[in-house]
């Protein structure tokens, strides 16, 4: 983030604080209970965010080498990503032109070749076909032409983007949406992958999304755990097309009137929390950073599962490792057995039948553009005003 707009947001956030303020989204809204749990709306949100749109997979740590592989099952297409000798991110459909079986079953790992398990087609890591056992019994083939199937794949700011589809499109500071300029000042790319967790969760994804969305429960349901370290029910907020930025409260911004601005790091008084369309939350503390995947069933919108990766600024890991590595752990564990927790009971609710709506505050304006934005790219109108 530039200095001036760091500034800028510890300085809304302090104003906050001592006129007993918070952001304000000018209305009260309603989504409706089914907006969570109609299959048909799931079926259509599968589709267009997911089967067909720019996915985040992960940061560049996850491929910290030349040579490194990572897989994904997450979005409907078996995906591997490989770093080649050049230090270029490519991504493949994971599956063998044989006779399509999974080529690679690890989650993560090193290796320049991928050999089939079935027939041991082998594959580099520039999705050539390299390898046909029996050549002379199988058939003349011409390998040129069945290599794996690549797809759009672009690394920029430390973040790695694929499209799920083979001839999709991937302007990334498009997707960013005028966050571009601020991505390339956090220096995603030096991050180093410390560790992953899977939440699977009988939710529809979209209540994941929505318990990133305000503070506001922060002195109830986090009382124990967050609110001695952030001010709740305060934040600044900005929206980038699609995606927008939260930025938390963090009790240390006390620390911060008495230093010059010029000395000011929003990470000491803030905590940016970023969500980029349609399932992504990033999280940037001061020596690591969370990123947060969360998928639908694909056949279920009951269910979710939130794929969320760990990474440490270098420096940060070498100076304490242990601290380093467990507070990312322990916040994403808060998310799991309190916020989640609140969540599915929300879905509970959504599912009895008898709330036919939900309401979004004044002071959760980032669940207003969420929910209107996604509405808007399926074609349905903005979520209804119930109250100015
Ligand atoms: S299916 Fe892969 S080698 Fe036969
Ligand atoms: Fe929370």
């Amino acid at each position: 983030m530039q200095h001036e707009e760091q500034v800028r947001v510890i300085r809304t956030l302090i104003d906050h604080l001592d006129r007993g303020t918070n952001v304000d989204a000018g209305a009260i809204r309603k989504v409706a209970a089914a907006d969570y749990t109609c299959p048909d709306r799931a079926a259509r949100e599968w589709q267009a965010f997911f089967r067909d749109y720019p996915q985040v997979i992960g940061m560049s740590g996850d491929l910290p080498r030349a040579g490194s592989f990572l897989t994904v099952n997450d979005f409907g297409r078996p995906l591997l990503a490989t770093r080649d000798a050049d230090g270029r991110f490519r991504a493949f459909a994971n599956v063998c032109r044989h006779r399509g079986t999974i080529l690679e079953a690890a989650p993560r790992g090193d290796s320049t070749r991928f050999v089939c398990p079935f027939h041991a087609w082998t594959f580099s890591n520039t999705g050539a076909l390299i390898g046909v056992p029996k050549p002379d019994h199988f058939g003349a083939i011409d390998k040129s032409c069945h290599g794996l199937i690549e797809l759009p794949a672009a690394e920029r700011h430390g973040i790695l983007w694929v499209h799920p589809q083979p001839d999709g499109g991937l302007d990334v500071p498009d997707l960013l949406g005028g966050l571009d300029h601020e991505f390339a000042t956090w220096d995603f790319a030096s991050l180093v992958h410390i560790g992953n967790d899977t939440y699977d969760t009988p939710m529809n994804w979209k209540l994941a999304i929505d318990t990133f969305g305000e503070t506001y429960h922060f002195e109830k349901l986090h009382r124990d755990t967050l609110a001695p370290i952030f001010y709740g029910n305060v934040q600044a907020y900005d929206t980038y097309a699609r995606n927008h930025r939260m930025a938390l409260c963090i009790r240390s911004i006390d620390l911060m009137r008495s230093m010059p601005e010029r000395d000011w790091d929003v990470t000491t008084g803030a905590f940016p929390v970023y969500y980029l369309f349609p399932n992504i939350q990033i999280n940037v503390g001061a020596n690591a950073v969370m990123l947060v995947r969360v998928y639908p069933d694909a056949d279920n919108p009951d269910r979710s599962v939130s794929r969320v990766s760990f990474y440490a600024r270098p420096a940060a890991l070498a100076a304490d490792p242990v601290t380093t590595r467990a507070v990312p752990q322990s916040f994403a564990e808060i998310i799991r057995d309190e916020d989640y927790v609140a969540a599915a009971a929300s879905y509970r609710g959504a599912q009895s039948g008898l709330v036919n709506h939900f309401l979004f505050g004044r002071n959760e304006p980032a669940l207003h553009h969420y929910h209107n934005t996604y509405r808007a790219a399926l074609g349905l109108p903005p979520l209804a005003i119930v109250a100015a």
